[in-house]
């Protein structure tokens, strides 16, 4: 075993154990907020950097990914690993990966062709700010820097780079979040209701699912517990985008939380959505069952005293059954 601290951007020291891989052990115990700090601070440093001031590329891509956002994919992947008893500094950079192709779906997602959009995460979009010629470069300089940065994770085995590769092309790909956007802007009038949530669970669900699916591997869960991650996955996807979805109009936990204020609204007045689709107060219902399938896969998965079930406390408030007062009966 060796004992190293991570090279800059974190304050977790680690052992590192060459046979098991990732069977380490950090100190000092870092809450969620500590772990976000920290994450960040390494994210900055994983984004290039010319030095050159007239290198507006370089500008539009750290604009992007810097500029806020609730960190939640690689957060829930940071998160997990560590319910599972793993860590390493390596991780950070796994995770730095995932929010970096977040950022670029972002930035094509706001594009004129696409939802045109004006502001995101309180600030102008991409292209409102830097053009879209800028806005597209920056996009796909982003999404071939974050296969860069699993390429040459330090402390993870080549195998393992090449499987977590693979995750990520599945899940932005033709297969993937680009085949849900494609759904998205291009669907007959009226949809199913199924319809539309496998249109949530590719172009939502299959990022999230790659923290998922990254963690599973890093900690080499049992055929179970992955399948409960998995599961937790699709639910909290599901939940997700419906919570996005009402945000859209204006209601439910998103608006509640002051996001109103960090996007535009009013934008899928056109999109099949699953409050255009079934009404708001469904739709809102529904949220709420996908949310409390969440936090019950989560449980089996990981145990009742995870960690990670306080990432979907913030933004499912009041959907964990387990909060729930029993009826009192006189
Ligand atoms: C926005 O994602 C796109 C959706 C899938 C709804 P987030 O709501 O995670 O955006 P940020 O990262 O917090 O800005
Ligand atoms: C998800 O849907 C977008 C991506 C998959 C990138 P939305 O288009 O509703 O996301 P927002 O509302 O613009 O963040
Ligand atoms: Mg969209
Ligand atoms: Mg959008
Ligand atoms: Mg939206």
């Amino acid at each position: 075993m060796i004992e190293y601290n991570s090279s800059k951007g974190n304050n977790m020291s680690a052992t590192y154990d060459a046979a098991s891989q990732y069977r380490v052990t950090a100190s000092p115990v870092l809450s969620l907020d500590q772990i976000k700090y920290a994450f960040e601070k390494r994210l900055a440093e994983l984004l290039p950097s010319s030095g050159n001031p007239g290198d507006l590329l370089t500008e539009a891509m750290q604009y992007a990914v810097l500029g806020g956002g609730k960190r939640l994919r690689p957060m829930l992947f940071l998160s997990i690993v560590r319910d599972l008893g793993h860590n390493a500094p390596a991780l950070f950079d796994l995770a730095g990966a995932i929010e970096i192709m977040h950022a670029a779906s972002l930035i094509l997602d706001d594009l004129p062709c696409m939802d045109d959009a004006k502001l995101r995460r309180a600030q102008a979009t991409v292209h409102i700010k830097y053009g879209e010629d800028i806005a597209m470069l920056a996009a796909v300089a982003l999404l071939s820097h974050a296969f860069h940065i699993v390429a040459c994770a330090k402390d993870v085995s080549a195998n393992a780079r090449i499987c977590f590769t693979s995750i990520l092309a599945q899940a932005i790909g033709a297969q993937g979040l680009a085949k849900g956007q494609y759904q998205d802007l291009h669907h007959v009038p009226q949809r199913p209701v199924a319809d539309v949530a496998r249109t949530y669970a590719l172009k939502t669900g299959a990022l999230l699912g790659v923290a998922i699916e990254m963690a599973t591997t890093v900690a080499q869960t049992s055929a179970e517990t992955t399948q409960s991650l998995r599961q937790f996955a699709a639910a909290a996807g599901q939940a997700f985008q419906i919570r996005d979805d009402l945000l859209d109009v204006g209601v439910g936990p998103a608006a509640a939380e002051g996001e109103i204020n960090s996007k535009d609204i009013g934008q899928d007045a056109r999109k099949a959505t699953l409050p255009s689709t079934l009404g708001i107060v469904a739709a809102h219902l529904r949220m709420v069952s996908e949310a409390t399938q969440a936090y019950f896969h989560l449980d089996v998965a990981l145990g009742p005293h995870n960690q990670t079930r306080s990432l979907l406390a913030a933004l499912f408030p009041q959907c964990d059954a387990r909060n729930i007062p029993a009826p009192v009966n006189d």
